[in-house]
């Protein structure tokens, strides 16, 4: 088995030349060797990013975004499909972590003032990111049509209500009508399925993208 690997490996790498790209980006790459283990949070948030993806994509196959049949689907997933209460587990405990992770590496971002010039732009990409994933979780604690998601949608889409003039014309707009219903679930469901993530992966390559540009903070 594993011959037939390497022999696979070695006709694809013949013809892609991937192993001098994974050796520049990854098992050679250069990295400071004053940074410290926070220095991992960045990464680690990237890794709980691609778990969502990936478990959210396999949730999807039993979910239903309608009122009368979300919370029945995730109870079939979480008892009656294979594995599924693990899958569904491993999606909440990692949206969670996620954020903490996130907190953390801004944290350890703005101790060491790294927003200062030429990072502006990777500070606010990430403000960016953050506003993202809280996002992103306030869109799904939606989807299971639990007592508590309804409630946490409800208290959390009154929010902006307070802001002067067009506070009601946002709670509306965010509801999609006056009450939280179908119509919310529905519009949840598309923000948290695709539309979040997308401007989200568009807002990591961004981050990612500078930082190869200005290299790490500390020196090599
Ligand atoms: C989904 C959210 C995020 C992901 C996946 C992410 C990912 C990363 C990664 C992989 C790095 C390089 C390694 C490191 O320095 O940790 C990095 C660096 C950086 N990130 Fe983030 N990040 C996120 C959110 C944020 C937030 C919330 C901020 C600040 C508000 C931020 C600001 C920065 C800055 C300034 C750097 C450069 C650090 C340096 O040069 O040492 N990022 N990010």
């Amino acid at each position: 088995m594993s011959r037939w690997l390497s022999a696979t490996w070695g006709w694809m790498d013949e013809r892609f030349h991937v192993t001098p790209l994974v050796e520049k980006n990854v098992t050679k790459k250069l990295v400071p060797c004053t940074l410290s283990w926070a220095g991992c949070f960045g990464g680690l948030s990237l890794l709980c990013f691609l778990v969502q993806v990936f478990t959210g994509m396999l949730l999807l196959m039993y979910y239903k975004p309608v009122p009368d049949a979300a919370w029945d689907s995730v109870a079939f997933i979480k008892s009656n499909v294979p594995m599924g209460w693990l899958v569904q587990r491993i999606h909440v405990v990692t949206a969670n972590l996620m954020i903490v992770l996130v907190i953390m590496h801004g944290a350890r971002v703005a101790y060491y003032k790294i927003f200062r010039k030429p990072r502006e732009l990777h500070w606010i990409s990430g403000v960016v990111l953050f506003s993202l994933t809280l996002g992103l979780a306030f869109t799904g604690y939606l989807l299971p049509w639990t007592q508590l998601s309804y409630w946490g949608a409800k208290v959390g889409t009154e929010i902006p209500g307070g802001v002067p003039v067009i506070g009601e014309m946002i709670v509306t707009w965010m509801r999609r009508g006056d009450t939280i219903g179908g119509e919310t679930l529905g519009f949840f469901f598309a923000l948290h399925i695709w539309i979040l993530p997308a401007i989200a992966s568009a807002f990591m390559g961004m981050h990612f993208m500078m930082i190869r540009r200005t290299g790490i903070s500390r020196p090599l």
